[in-house]
């Protein structure tokens, strides 16, 4: 596409993509290197090669500096020449994307390691007095007989609870890739205490829990951060479920065998997720919950511990109509 002045350039530079860009120094009132500098700022990544004539000496240079990706001097250009220098812009942009997102893979991994260290200073320091407040609370509860008193406690002791949890979360996510503490762990044991776990909350929401689960079923993992794993899975369906409101809520949670692997299927009929949001979900802190209700780290948690007992996980999911998560673990 060829435009002829500065304007109309910029302008489709700015709602167009193009593999490349030629740019002249002369732009009529304008030059090439304004343009350039304005692509800068406007946040345009074009690679652009900046055509430059003898006459022009340092132009080149400063064309560099403002982010061009090669120049040509005007009347040397032959078609060879231009063919390498179009086939380097377009490469040379491509290396500064790959640089600009390791960059930002190598902050993220900054921020998780000083978030592990934060995590496990903080689960040191306030271990002792959440542990304290929370004897103390269900002491009280027991002492007294107002009934307000006794559920004020109760909720004392539940968000307490709530907080270990959240420190436990930081803490795991913090922990080295290749756990080391897996054992033969019995799924479905792990299942069953979940799931008396979880139970009146389900039937107070009036939830079909179908479960068909295999037995027996021995995975390598952790039985704790397994409990854990689940927990948020079915939390997670329930959370769905609230927010889409179908007229018969069904959480299906399946466990088999499949060759080498278990298999954990979690499948509800909840709101679903977005691919926009698909991407995201098993990134630290991404949560579409309001505070309290989420912190975003529950499948950010899940998927390291997972991975780390050499399993995977996945999922599949259609907004309105539901989400599928699936979880292999190595048979024992
Ligand atoms: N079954 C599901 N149906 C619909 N959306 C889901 C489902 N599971 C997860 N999500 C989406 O993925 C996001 C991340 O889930 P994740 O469990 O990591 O965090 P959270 O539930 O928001 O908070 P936390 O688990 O830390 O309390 C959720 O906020 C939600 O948007
Ligand atoms: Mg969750």
């Amino acid at each position: 596409m060829w435009k002829s002045s500065y304007e109309e350039g910029f302008q489709s530079l700015k709602n167009e993509k193009f593999d490349a860009c030629l740019l002249d120094f002369r732009l009529g009132a304008n030059t090439g290197l304004e343009l350039l500098h304005e692509m800068n700022k406007s946040g345009i990544n074009c690679p652009t090669i900046f055509l430059t004539g003898h006459s022009d000496f340092d132009l080149d240079l400063q064309a560099m500096q403002v982010g061009a990706a090669d120049y040509l001097i005007k009347d040397q250009i032959n078609a060879p020449l231009l063919e390498r220098s179009i086939r380097y812009s377009i490469k040379h942009a491509l290396d500064m994307e790959e640089l600009r997102q390791s960059k930002a893979q190598i902050l993220q991994q900054d921020r998780l390691a000083s978030l592990g260290l934060l995590a496990s200073s903080l689960a040191h320091e306030i271990g002792t007095p959440m542990g304290i407040i929370r004897s103390r609370a269900e002491l009280a509860e027991r002492k007294s007989d107002n009934k307000d008193i006794k559920q004020d406690m109760q909720v004392v002791v539940t968000q307490i609870d709530r907080i270990a949890k959240l420190v436990n979360s930081l803490l795991h996510l913090a922990r080295g890739s290749k756990s080391e503490h897996s054992a033969d762990v019995n799924l479905n044991q792990v299942i069953n205490d979940i799931v008396s776990l979880l139970e009146p909350e389900i039937k107070r929401k009036s939830v079909m829990l179908n479960l068909n689960i295999e037995s027996p079923l021995i995975v390598k993992a952790e039985s704790g951060p397994l409990a854990q794993v689940l927990l948020n899975l079915l939390v997670n369906s329930i959370h769905a479920i609230e927010d889409q409101n179908p007229a018969e809520p069904v959480i299906q949670m399946s466990a088999d065998i499949k060759g080498t692997m278990a298999r954990i299927q979690i499948k509800d009929n909840g709101c679903g997720i977005s691919d926009e949001n698909l991407n995201q979900i098993f990134k630290p802190f991404f949560t579409t919950k309001e505070i309290g209700r989420g912190s975003g780290l529950g499948l950010a948690t899940s998927y390291k511990l997972v991975h780390s007992w050499g399993g995977h996980i996945t999922v599949q999911s259609k907004p309105g109509e539901g989400s599928t998560f699936t979880i292999f673990l190595p048979k024992a």
